[in-house]
């Protein structure tokens, strides 16, 4: 499986002791679904039942099935 994900930022983000958490870690987020990125938030719940070889894109205001396969991507630039 993967995911497609959006990102609207174009700079770093620095993480420094004012971000460890009450468990004194920091927890990054890798599945790109976190509201609170680039921390995690516990949205990578939402990846338990990806299936393998199908790409997925998270979005839209359905809170209960953001969820949507990916059938294919075409590229702007594509003849
Ligand atoms: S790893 Fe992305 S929200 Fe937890």
């Amino acid at each position: 499986m993967s995911r497609e994900i959006t990102h609207d930022a174009t700079g770093p983000e620095i993480v420094g002791e004012d971000d460890i958490g009450e468990k004194g870690d920091i927890a990054i987020c890798m599945c790109g679904l976190s509201a609170d990125y680039p921390f995690c938030d516990g949205s990578h719940n939402a990846t338990a039942e990806e299936e393998d070889g199908v790409r997925y894109k998270y979005e839209g205001d359905d809170d209960e099935n953001p969820r949507h396969e990916i059938a294919e991507i075409v590229f702007g630039d594509e003849d």
